[in-house]
């Protein structure tokens, strides 16, 4: 090397390193295993009625067994998707504009950093459980449509209608208003009111809107993290729309160092804005769990004020750290209550998150 590429070599290494410095790049993280610390176990979820109160009990009786977070929030979400009266995930979810019920979910575990993912999936009650099978069984992390069936079907899941007639009847009252004029119309729906005829039992059924979904999230006695993401998506959605629950950083995102998110509410803000990923780096640079829930909220609002004034994003988003603390916060009334179930070795109990940016009108 010539004294002059020598010098430009040194100027520029020191450069280099300044610039890294000034970046604060990734902060390299001690070798010491995180599996095997021993705390004590938790786990939440962003469902807050009986079913939501259910599935945490059984998912408390894995951690508090010893179980791993991954089996316990397997089990949690999956007492929520086999519940026919919820219309948000699963067996029993809303369907899209078809009147086809399409699923997606994701799972990750911390302790391997590994995911799975499904889209658009039908006929499984049970989406989140084929998440996992991916995760465990393939090289890929996400199968959607007819690949993930057949998948599912060849790992021995059943194939069952997913319609009950409660949320077939909602799709049908839904389909009433898309025309007035028409035998659909809602013209329809009043004679039936007046006794004219029409299925029974719709004068009792409101057409609703759901972009509900359920997060389920655990801390394990190893001090291990995993999570699950799980929904039958916006109701009437276009046939074939995935939303944000089975991508990674989006719906749900795990980091064994640091702690877990999960988002529920209108998945393609979550999608636009990679919330989960974004609240567990929050966290990572030391936010606590509330705070970086509400971070996420502030973010998305402040990117999304180009949409228009009275726009006001609806999602509710969840936060567990790797210590047990939980984090909650919700804007524009979506996904649901603003709140959160957890479980711990006191018990169960519901904790309040914040309410942020209220909808307009
Ligand atoms: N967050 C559920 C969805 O938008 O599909």
């Amino acid at each position: 090397m010539s004294k002059l590429d020598r010098r430009d070599f040194i100027r520029h290494s020191i450069a280099a390193g300044a610039g890294a410095a000034a970046l604060g790049r990734f902060p390299e993280v001690s070798a010491a295993p995180v599996s095997g610390r021993k705390v004590n176990p938790i786990v939440i979820t962003s469902h807050t009625n009986q079913t939501g109160q259910e599935a945490i009990r059984q998912a408390w009786d894995i951690l508090s067994s010893g179980g791993t977070a991954m089996d316990a929030v397997e089990k949690g979400a999956n007492i929520v998707e086999v519940d026919p009266n919820d219309h948000s995930v699963g067996y029993g979810g809303l369907p899209n504009a078809a009147g086809v019920v399409q699923l997606d979910a994701s799972c990750m575990d911390g302790k391997t950093y590994n995911a799975g993912a499904v889209g658009c999936l039908e006929n499984i009650k049970t989406p989140s459980s084929v998440a996992r099978a991916i995760m465990e069984h393939t090289q890929h992390i996400m199968l959607v449509g007819k690949g993930a069936l057949e998948f599912a079907v060849s790992m021995g899941f059943k194939e069952e209608n997913l319609l009950t007639p409660q949320s077939r009847e909602m799709w049908i009252r839904w389909r009433e208003q898309l025309s007035p004029d028409d035998d659909y119309g809602p013209k329809s729906y009043l004679k039936t009111l007046k006794g004219g005829g029409g299925s029974k039992g719709s004068e009792t059924l409101p057409v609703e809107y759901h972009h509900g979904t359920v997060n389920v999230l655990a801390v394990d006695s190893q001090g291990d993290i995993a999570g699950i993401t799980t929904t039958s998506g916006v109701s009437w959605k276009v046939p074939g729309r995935v939303g944000d629950s089975p991508i990674i950083g989006d719906g749900l995102y795990v980091d064994n160092l640091v702690g877990a998110a999960g988002a529920t509410g209108w998945g393609e803000d979550v999608m636009k804005s990679c919330a989960t990923y974004f609240i567990v780096g929050r966290m990572r640079d030391g936010r606590s769990p509330q705070q970086a829930c509400e971070d996420a909220c502030d973010m998305i609002v402040q990117r999304y004020r180009g949409i228009g004034s009275d726009y006001v994003p609806g999602e509710k988003f969840v936060a567990l750290s790797k210590d047990g603390e939980v984090g909650c916060a919700y804007m524009g009334g979506g996904g649901g209550p603003p709140a959160l179930t957890l479980h711990t070795p006191e018990g169960q109990k519901l904790y309040h998150g914040r309410s942020l940016y209220p909808a307009k009108g």
